[in-house]
């Protein structure tokens, strides 16, 4: 009775936004979506995704571009998928870039001498070894800063950009992070000797949050670190009180020559078609705090998953199930990039791609960017998911490492989840197993099966 007042009530908020497809698609017969879902929620592959995640963070750690920790994990997942017996399990040679973070510190030294919470940002140049000693300039904004250009000169200038992170808890990031991308070009192009932005987090427990900068060539490379929220704001009020604030930073941040990184994949080969091709992926680096379980440690192992079920229930679609493993997602996409480079003949033969890099937490269902008539054809899959309560489809579903192939026209999906939380812990020491929780992760593995599954098993390519 509740599953079907539930199904009701979803699909008629569908229907007021979506028309429901009157063609007869033919998908996935309901069957094997309830067994694929049986067998990772009830079944024998019940809490295994967690714990190979688990296994992995645990041993390994956090997977930063370039180091060798990252070339282990790609090993681990690799031996264990061929043990497995999944089909054309083979890794990628991409070029990618060897960043170190090193030592790293700041001091306030003025009102009062204590430590600062604070991160080394990915690109950024170190201090040299005597450290920089200065007094800083606290704006919130770009405007701001430009209207106080002459203050800024031999200064450390500190962004404190602020964002009401309770009512947008996604929306709010991106607005944020451009100080942290831009924020030291344009103090440098003031005269600023390092830059120090607010860290990117709805959240915080004085929690410097790190990840990508990079320099715009015009101007010089000055270091820069993020920030924990409560000293961006305590420094600013120092400011407001006209006390004069001075930093020491040390920072032992540089970028050494690129190395080969690796393109995990495996396949569970389609039946008719497996010249077609489903791709499911999340990246296996991550940044070198934490241990990478959020972000993306946990949509790696649910794109794994799909193919453990297929596998393990010897089903085969019409189509191939490709799982991609990105290397150094966290520097811009790099690993994708060139894996699209190497694969865009692919473009005609890929039905859709899909990525999971926005967490794994409890799952509502499926963002999903295409052609109406797609979304048609993705909704009607859905209904396969009330059992669950996760039939929600909406638009989005961009990610990193799948936008070059969706620019081109490729229908491209991520996993819609109640992931509020998620820039409480994103790129910090508290990206650790803790945040996930093994039943959630399961039902995400379940919607991600589902929807790999019917959406290889059509009779055609996804409508573009
Ligand atoms: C990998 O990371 C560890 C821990 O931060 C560091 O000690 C080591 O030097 C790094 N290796 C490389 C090759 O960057
Ligand atoms: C700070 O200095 C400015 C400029 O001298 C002055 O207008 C302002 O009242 C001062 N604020 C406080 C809180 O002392
Ligand atoms: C895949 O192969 C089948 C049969 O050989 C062919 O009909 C189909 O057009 C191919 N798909 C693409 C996208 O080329
Ligand atoms: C189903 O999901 C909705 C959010 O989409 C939530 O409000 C509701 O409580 C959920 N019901 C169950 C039985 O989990
Ligand atoms: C994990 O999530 C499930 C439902 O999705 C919930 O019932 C359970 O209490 C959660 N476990 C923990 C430890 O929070
Ligand atoms: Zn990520």
């Amino acid at each position: 009775m509740m599953m079907y007042y539930l199904f009701l009530v979803l699909t008629v908020t569908s229907l007021k936004s979506h028309s429901f497809p009157t063609e007869d698609i033919r998908t996935t017969s309901k069957a094997v979506s309830d067994r694929l879902i049986e067998l990772v929620t009830q079944g024998a592959f019940r809490g295994v995704t967690y714990y190979r995640l688990a296994a992995l963070a645990d041993t390994i750690g956090p997977r930063l571009c370039g180091n060798e920790s990252l070339t282990q994990a790609v090993q681990w997942v690799q031996n264990a998928m061929e043990g497995e017996g999944l089909e054309n399990v083979h890794v990628e040679s991409v070029k990618i870039p060897h960043w170190v973070r090193g030592e790293e510190r700041a001091q306030l030294l003025q009102p009062r001498r204590a430590k600062l919470s604070i991160l080394g940002l990915g690109n950024s140049v170190g201090t040299g070894p005597k450290g920089i000693q200065a007094s800083v300039l606290v704006v919130r904004s770009y405007d701001e800063l430009n209207a106080r250009c002459d203050e800024a000169r031999n200064k450390i200038v500190v962004f404190n950009p602020q964002c009401d992170w309770q009512a947008q808890p996604v929306g709010c990031y991106g607005p944020v992070v451009a100080y942290r991308s831009g924020g030291a070009s344009h103090a440098a192009k003031c005269g600023a000797v390092a830059s120090l932005s607010r860290s990117a987090a709805s959240h915080s427990i004085d929690s410097p949050h790190t990840g990508m900068m990079s320099y715009d060539p015009a101007y010089p490379k000055i270091p820069a670190a993020s920030l924990s929220v409560e000293h961006a704001d305590m420094l600013e009020r120092f400011q407001r009180r006209n006390q004069s604030i001075a930093i020491f930073l040390y920072m032992e941040a540089q970028t050494l020559p690129d190395v080969i990184g690796y393109n995990l994949v495996a396949e569970v080969k389609g039946s008719t078609l497996p010249n077609e091709t489903v791709l499911v992926s999340g990246h296996l680096d991550s940044w070198d705090v934490g241990q990478g379980a959020m972000d993306d440690g946990g949509g790696a192992m649910i794109s794994w998953t799909v193919l453990s079920l297929l596998h393990a229930l010897d089903i085969r679609a019409k189509r191939t199930v490709r799982c991609v493993l990105w290397s150094c997602e966290e520097f811009g996409g790099i690993g994708a990039d060139q894996y699209f480079t190497a694969h865009e003949n692919e473009v005609p033969s890929m039905s859709i791609v899909m990525e999971s890099d926005m967490g794994v937490f409890h799952p509502l269902g499926l963002e999903f960017q295409g052609t109406s008539k797609a979304q048609q054809v993705i909704q009607t899959i859905s209904e396969q998911l009330v059992s669950i309560n996760a039939s929600q489809v909406v638009t989005g579903g961009g990610g990193t490492d799948i936008d070059p192939w969706v620019e081109r026209g490729v229908p491209g999906a991520s996993l819609r989840n109640e992931n509020y939380n998620y820039f409480a812990y994103h790129h910090s020491n508290g990206d650790m197993m803790n945040v996930l929780n093994s039943t959630d992760v399961d039902l995400a593995a379940a919607v991600w099966a589902v929807y790999a599954y019917a959406i290889a098993d059509l009779d055609t390519l996804l409508p573009r």
